[in-house]
């Protein structure tokens, strides 16, 4: 059982000319899952090798239990690291490949089978401990892979993509065993992904990151309703949130023509900061599609169907700032409805809930408050 405190850790790769993780700020309580998501080279693997002592803190400090870490040696944290390639030894046992790390640390046989036996039984492995690797399926190594991490009892564990060799459906049921599992255990845990929808589902809390920098950690629903900026905004959640900027008019924002209305409250807010245009935020739930001619016009230029909902993606005709030009403006809209368009249809999308639109600064991407 762990806390772990990120302070201002900062990471840089020799030769390189800006900083891997970028001074990190992280309280982590003990017993909590946390989520590091991010795009590729964002910091997240880097975040993760900082704490297991497998990279160097060049600035700040990390600390495991308000101790240091700085200098420490990745032996001596009591840290357990499962990675994407769990390479199993394929000539040990499933048992074997469990134990093993115990074994190297010279515990006591009875006790290194009785936690074995334990870490097996939690994992559903108990029928194939005396079978090899090659004779177990994706799911199964991973989930070897996590026994060898649990035997060793350690005060934290660190993952970085260990589902990323799983196909789509065992990555779902494996996701859910580990959140579970973690929770049983109820182990500090530091996980990595580069899949907004498995740090989503997965994290107590989840840390973005972008360029080594930290943008926001928040439990999931914050991070959902509540983005701190255009990019957590558009990075979280599937399809992405609608994000565009466009003129502010009298008592709204222009979106081709036609006004949207936001509140006084925010009219003003606007007004005080000067703004001419504004990143506007629109949920494609958020959006409802209409045929009689309620809310702004668009054409659909694509709809998806995935069985138990479609999302509709259409075009705003015209040029996002007028006499401006830029690329067009595009919406996604999610739909409960079978084909609830047509390609290249004329419809009209309406904002079911004006308060549920997200406001950003157009140059700094930073959230408008209400
Ligand atoms: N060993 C290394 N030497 C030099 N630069 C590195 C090294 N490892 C990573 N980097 C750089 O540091 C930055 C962060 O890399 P990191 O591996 O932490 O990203 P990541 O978020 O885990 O990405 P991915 O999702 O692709 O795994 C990137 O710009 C990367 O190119
Ligand atoms: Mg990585």
């Amino acid at each position: 059982m762990a806390t772990i405190h990120y302070d201002h850790a900062s990471c840089v790769y020799a030769g390189a000319d800006s900083l891997a993780v970028d001074s990190l700020d992280l309280d982590i309580n003990d017993g909590e899952f946390i989520v590091l998501v991010g795009p590729s080279g964002s910091g997240k693997s880097t975040a993760l090798r900082m704490l297991a002592g497998l990279e160097e803190i060049d600035g700040g400090n990390i600390r495991i239990d308000g101790q240091d870490m700085v200098g420490v040696p990745s032996k001596d944290r009591d840290i357990a690291m499962v990675f994407q390639n769990y390479a199993l030894y394929p000539n040990k046992t499933v048992g074997e490949n469990m134990g093993f790390a115990l074994k190297m640390m010279k515990v006591p046989v009875d006790e290194r089978k009785r936690r074995v036996a334990e870490a097996a039984e939690l994992l559903g492995l108990t029928p194939f401990l005396d079978r090899k690797p090659a004779k177990l399926s994706g799911g199964q190594r991973q989930r070897v892979a996590m026994g060898r991490a649990i035997v060793r009892e350690p005060r934290v564990f660190c993952m970085d993509e260990p589902l990323s060799n799983l196909d789509a459906k065992l990555r779902v049921q494996t996701r859910t065993q580990i959140a579970a599992l973690q929770r049983r255990l109820g182990t500090t845990t530091v996980y990595v992904t580069h899949d907004q929808v498995e740090a989503m589902t997965m994290g107590d809390r989840v840390a973005v990151l972008r360029d080594g920098k930290l943008q926001q950690f928040s439990t999931p629903s914050v991070l959902y309703d509540h983005p701190d900026n255009a990019f957590v905004a558009g990075f979280i959640g599937s399809p992405s949130m609608n994000l565009c900027t466009v003129p502010v008019v009298s008592g709204g924002v222009d979106l081709a023509g036609t006004t949207v209305e936001l509140s006084r409250e925010r009219m003003t807010r606007l007004a005080s900061a000067g703004l001419e245009t504004v990143t506007v935020g629109i949920r494609p739930e958020n959006l409802v599609l209409h045929r009689d001619g309620t809310g702004f016009a668009v054409t659909v230029e694509l709809v998806e169907e995935l069985g138990s909902e479609s999302y509709v993606y259409a075009r705003l005709p015209g040029d996002p700032i007028p006499g401006l030009g830029g690329d067009p403006i595009t919406f996604v809209a999610r739909s409960a409805q079978r084909a609830p368009a047509r390609l290249a249809e004329s419809v009209t999308l309406q904002i079911a809930d004006p308060d549920a639109i997200h406001l950003f600064d157009p140059t700094s991407g930073d959230r408008i408050e209400d």
